[in-house]
């Protein structure tokens, strides 16, 4: 067989990650060449190991297209070693017979994840969304001779059982750690520094997480803690209730102001389910229309907008829309983050779980303190979320929700 001889340019920042080590952990802010860095050392090991098998995790992968499977497939082009390698739909043949997959720890439990026990390397991508069950799991699942644990992540907090592995007093054994920011990496792209620029004026509390890896800001007396999140669902169970809630922003014209919409249900086994988080810019049309089109998709009950500000507007809007759409209108006598406040109980017995991740509405939810929010702007899928729940707990609220008078058709699905 010919010698392939490649030149791989690598930021000096990752040259500790070269040598075998059990571990190898890099965390840092955006854009610092992670995600690169790690696809690269996938293509490297599994030619320079025939027959190896290495897997891709994420704590929650909906679908292939969250994966870095795109990104890895890139690599085997740009390193010009496509002759050895089949890109099929889920996974990647590499030489020798060897295998990469991408999978979501969400599809594991502890049965299923033994599928994973010959495999020689795992790479976990946006680590710091790692439940510590996962991260329990898949320790001594990859425990071949000579195997060895990938991760990068952008540090969202102490608390986060990847930063607490890795960035505590007491280091595992054979582990090597660093850290890289975009100043690292000689490829950062114009696009993203533009980005940065813009994140540096625009959003100062934020940047230094983002851009330089430093922790989240905390919010003190936050409602909401990243823990509260932990227990996620890829699937939902059977659900009796769905709603689709909406806290239209007032003040579009501009269209850049953000509608609140989320997917919310109330599963037969009395918990909540947060579905999906279908926020969205533009004008009324817009966010009634994506009002509809979820209302449609996951076959919702009902349609929660609050009507303050906006007076008959919102009802108005949505049955523009859709004629007999469902509306159920509510009404804010308190305060938002007192509204959040019983909601936020609910999370804290672990009765609500988030099916997937909602990374942007739960960055809001934690911004959320008792005596305010203290994020940027206006936390619109907050309200979102609190309309929805509240109207799928209504027992929660000092305010009962009016009894309807309306004949109940009862239906029972059958498929
Ligand atoms: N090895 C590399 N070769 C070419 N471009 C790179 C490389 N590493 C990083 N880049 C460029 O820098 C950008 C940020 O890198 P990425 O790996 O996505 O960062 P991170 O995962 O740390 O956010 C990429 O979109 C790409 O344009
Ligand atoms: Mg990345």
């Amino acid at each position: 067989m010919n010698k392939i001889a490649i030149d791989l340019p690598t930021p000096r920042v990752f040259k500790p990650l070269l040598y075998p080590s059990r571990y190898k952990a890099a965390h840092g802010g955006r854009g610092s060449g992670k995600s690169h860095f790690f696809a690269e050392a996938a293509v490297e090991h599994a030619l320079m190991n025939p027959g190896s098998r290495g897997v891709c995790i994420r704590e929650v992968q909906k679908d292939l297209s969250q994966s870095a499977k795109l990104l890895i497939e890139d690599k085997i082009q740009s390193m010009g070693v496509s002759e050895h390698f089949r890109c099929l739909h889920d996974r990647i043949e590499t030489p020798g017979g060897g295998l990469i997959v991408f999978k979501g720890m969400q599809d594991y439990n502890a049965d299923s994840i033994k599928s994973l026990e010959g495999f020689d390397w795992a790479w976990v991508e946006e680590a710091h969304t790692l439940t510590s069950r996962s991260l329990e799991l898949l320790r001594p699942t990859i425990r071949k001779p000579g195997s060895e644990l990938w991760f990068s992540w952008n540090p969202r907090s102490v608390e986060d059982p990847v930063d607490n592995f890795f960035r505590s007093s007491v280091l595992p054994p054979d582990a090597v750690v660093v850290q890289a920011n975009y100043s690292d990496n000689p490829f950062f792209p114009d696009e993203l520094e533009s980005e940065r620029k813009h994140d540096e004026a625009a959003n100062p509390e934020r940047y230094a997480h983002i851009w330089l890896g430093h922790y989240e800001p905390m919010a003190v007396g936050a409602i909401w803690r990243r823990q509260m999140f932990n227990d996620r669902y890829k699937d939902c169970p059977t659900l009796k209730r769905i709603v689709v809630a909406i806290d239209p922003a007032v003040s579009a014209e501009d269209g850049s102001n953000e509608h609140g919409i989320i997917v919310a249900g109330l599963g037969e086994d009395g918990r909540g389910y947060v579905l999906e988080d279908g926020t969205t810019k533009g004008g009324p049309t817009d966010w009634a229309n994506r009002a509809c089109v979820l209302f449609d998709k996951w076959a919702a009950d009902a349609v929660v907008a609050e009507r303050n500000q906006g007076g008959d507007m919102v009802k108005h809007t949505l049955r523009t829309v859709r004629p007999h759409l469902p509306v159920v209108e509510v009404h804010a006598t308190r305060g938002k983050h007192v509204r959040a406040e019983p909601i936020a109980s609910l999370y804290a017995l672990g009765r609500v779980s988030h099916v997937g991740m909602f990374e942007k509405l739960e960055t809001q939810m934690c911004q959320m303190t008792a005596a305010g929010y203290e994020g940027n702007g206006s936390p619109d899928r907050v309200d979102a979320l609190v309309w929805g729940l509240t109207e799928l707990f209504p027992d929660l609220t000092a305010h009962k929700a009016k009894p309807r008078a309306m004949p109940q058709v009862s239906r029972k699905w059958v498929v």
